[in-house]
């Protein structure tokens, strides 16, 4: 499964943000979006700080890890202080831990942090804001195993896509080697899903698309969205 990070996929993955699922029976949506062909599952983290919501801490990530012992879990750090998480979420199975850029006060605090991460086994991810100038970034992308650039400003699921984030994967897409993995994030749906593949986007994290509708639709969903 970590090889979903390490090879460039023939097309992009998708993952299912589970922000969108019915928590009541998180185990089943999230097995039955793998099942529809979800590649992996994508785990939104709030601390009500960094973003104006809370969602769910480490013993989610292990419930899930228990429930689905073989699943590629990329947790998504929507939190001021990422550092304080990285060995609980990496304890309960987090397969990517991915941190913001905007909480880092240099490019060697954002290495610094990688580092940590490395450390502890586990995959490593920075992401960046829409109102955040690419230029941030690119300094850092050739530590990290993924780049994910946020197409809504992050705290809740269902919000309308930003296109001008589009320009952000043009620019980051040429630098990445092929072990090295670009991913976009918020209002990812049937319209939307062909402007982030065209713009270089390897893997489409979507919530409301697939856990929104009926069950019965969810592998035709994915199978638009991978194009
Ligand atoms: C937004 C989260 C997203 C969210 C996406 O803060 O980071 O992962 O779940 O939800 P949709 O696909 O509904 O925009
Ligand atoms: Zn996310």
């Amino acid at each position: 499964m970590n090889d979903l990070m390490s090879t460039k996929p023939v097309q992009p993955l998708i993952a299912p943000s589970i922000l969108a699922a019915d928590f009541a029976s998180l185990a089943d949506d999230a097995w039955a979006s793998l099942e529809a062909g979800g590649d992996l599952l994508h785990v939104d983290i709030m601390d009500g700080h960094f973003v104006p919501n809370l969602s769910m801490g480490p013993a989610v990530v292990e419930s899930l890890r228990k429930a689905l012992p073989e699943v590629f879990l990329d947790v998504h750090l929507m939190v001021s202080d990422p550092g304080a998480y990285f060995k609980p979420f990496a304890d309960a199975g987090a397969n990517l831990l991915s941190f913001h850029i905007e909480v880092c006060e240099s490019e060697q605090h954002a290495r610094d942090l990688c580092g940590v991460i490395g450390d502890l086994g586990v995959h490593t991810g920075i992401v960046i804001n829409p109102p955040t100038d690419v230029e941030r970034v690119l300094p850092v992308v050739d530590a990290f195993d993924l780049v994910l650039v946020m197409s809504v400003n992050p705290g809740f699921g269902g919000q309308a896509f930003i296109p001008e984030v589009l320009d952000k994967g043009r620019r980051i897409a040429p630098l990445l080697r092929d072990d090295q993995r670009l991913e976009i994030d918020g209002g990812i749906g049937l319209e939307t899903a062909e402007l982030a593949r065209q713009a270089g986007f390897d893997v489409l994290v979507a919530g409301s698309a697939v856990y929104g509708k009926p069950r019965d639709q969810w592998g035709e969903i994915i199978r638009i969205l991978r194009g």
